[in-house]
């Protein structure tokens, strides 16, 4: 595994400049796999005109500038990174659930081209930043207007995806945060904060050792995001803690939990509520689940200093299919569903990652209709853990290793250990054409990854050298 890793890493260095490494990007696709005047019955929409109908919703406006920058580390380091508006992440937008949000991208002088996905936010399909897919990659000198109403309360992220695993990686990241209008938890500070790997450094919101200042006493709900490749274990030292919401979808009935590492798969959001104590301050450490000494620490207190905090590594994993209580109010599953696909995800020498043993674009997208009840299995047999994203829905997880959960626990990126096999559902309520791929961005580079189209629904837009569109 190590050994395809590293394999792996080297080749998307190298692949900044080669086409090389396996990597088999057509000079021009149609990932619709409709291709020019195919009929079909009951016609064809176009991605490019599902657009959000004009409502009366409040408007938001907010610019995003894509640039090359120079940022100063904290060790005095100087790194050329790639950034929204001069800073990685890219400003925290914050908007309220119901706003309508219009997010105008303009780039600079990214040479590639750039996108602005909104990372487990439900939209209208031209609205998805998929280059190839959605729209087209903007170019230098060129803008991009995004709009969408911020239907879902909770913690999101926005990243490019023009070729992600490098754009992510040098920068092109940024949290999109939406507030209920009235607070549905109880706390007095509200953080968010990102994990990254900022070409090859790893930080919190461009620091290693990141401070927030809270009060004795006070209640913090904190907003994890892990914009890393890999899983980080997140330890909260001595205090217990709540998990409130994952991937922006609250939990019901979150017990307190303490000396537990949280589990945050990449693309994931964790929030957590906890109360800083008394005697001073809360320290966070992460641990990386494949990289060894990459951790970040964030404190939150007045400034007094912590003991040391040993023997993090060795606590138990917090498991979300025994977490919380089961509700009655969400959407009841059919007893039947009208699609069930399984996904086998794997690797194969020197730098393949697969799913049914093809990379993305061999494989044939997955069809649904809208209305469809659909269910897939997502089986690891090998290539370290995957993060499996769906765009443009929320999925509910069913089942792990054949034993269902314990309370209905919704995401939009689920990280698949190595013999793992998870049951996942959700309705096809969002006509468009969507990726699902692993969010570890360099398997997704190196093959991981397809689409979930739905029928009659065509693109304008095409994948490929020729284009300019890399949307993996
Ligand atoms: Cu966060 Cu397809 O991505
Ligand atoms: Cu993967």
């Amino acid at each position: 595994m190590k050994k395809g890793w590293i394999w792996a890493s080297f080749c998307v260095s190298l692949s900044i400049f080669l086409t090389a490494c396996g990597m088999e990007l057509p000079e021009e696709m149609d990932v619709s796999g409709h291709g020019h005047g195919t009929s079909h019955p009951g016609g064809t929409t176009s991605c490019a005109d599902l657009k959000e109908p004009t409502t009366t919703a409040p408007v938001k406006k907010f610019h995003l500038t894509a640039k090359a920058e120079t940022l100063k580390l904290e060790n005095g380091k100087t790194l050329d990174a790639w950034t929204y508006n001069g800073t990685t992440p890219g400003p925290e937008i914050r908007v309220q659930q119901g706003d309508r949000v219009v997010v105008t991208l303009e780039n600079e002088n990214i040479q590639a081209g750039v996108t602005i996905h909104w990372h487990g936010v439900i939209l209208p399909c031209s609205q998805d930043g998929v280059p190839g897919i959605t729209q087209d990659a903007v170019k230098p000198g060129e803008a991009f207007t995004y709009q969408f109403i911020a239907k879902q309360a909770g913690s999101f992220w926005y990243h490019s995806h023009q070729q992600s695993s490098i754009q992510a990686r040098k920068g092109l990241i940024g949290r999109l945060i939406v507030e209920t209008k009235k607070k549905d938890w109880d706390y007095d500070k509200d953080y968010a904060v990102t994990l990254h790997n900022l070409d090859g450094h790893p930080l919190i919101d461009q620091k290693k050792d990141l401070y927030l200042k809270a009060e004795p006493g006070e209640k913090v709900r904190l907003r994890i995001v892990n914009a890393r490749n890999t899983t980080q274990k997140l330890a909260v030292a001595g205090i217990p803690y709540q998990v409130i919401s994952i991937d922006g979808n609250d939990i019901h009935g979150p017990s307190p939990v303490k000396n537990q590492l949280i589990p945050v798969g990449a693309g994931q959001r964790y929030d957590i509520l906890f109360q800083i104590p008394e005697n001073g301050q809360v320290k966070l450490v992460t641990l990386d689940g494949e990289e060894q000494n990459t951790s970040t620490t964030i404190t939150l207190g007045d400034g007094r200093e912590v003991g040391k905090i040993t023997d993090l590594d060795r606590q138990p994993e917090f498991d979300f299919t025994r977490y919380g209580t089961p509700t009655h109010d969400g959407v009841s599953l059919p007893s039947k569903f009208d699609r069930v696909y399984t996904l086998t995800l794997d690797w194969s020498w020197p730098d393949q990652f697969t799913i049914n043993d093809k990379v993305m674009h061999h494989n044939q997208p997955l069809m649904v209709k809208k209305g469809d009840w659909v269910k897939l299995r997502l089986v690891n047999e090998g290539g370290g853990t995957h993060p499996m994203h769906l765009h443009g829905h929320v999925f509910q997880v069913l089942t792990k290793n054949g034993k269902p959960l314990k309370s209905s626990i919704y995401m939009d990126t689920l990280p698949v250990d190595v013999n793992e096999t998870y049951e996942i559902a959700f309705r096809a309520d969002n006509p468009g054409l969507w990726m699902l791929h692993c969010h570890n961005l360099i398997h997704a580079r190196l093959g991981m990854g397809m689409m979930l189209n739905y029928e009659g629904i065509t693109t304008p837009y095409r994948v490929g050298t020729k284009p300019g569109n890399v949307p993996d």
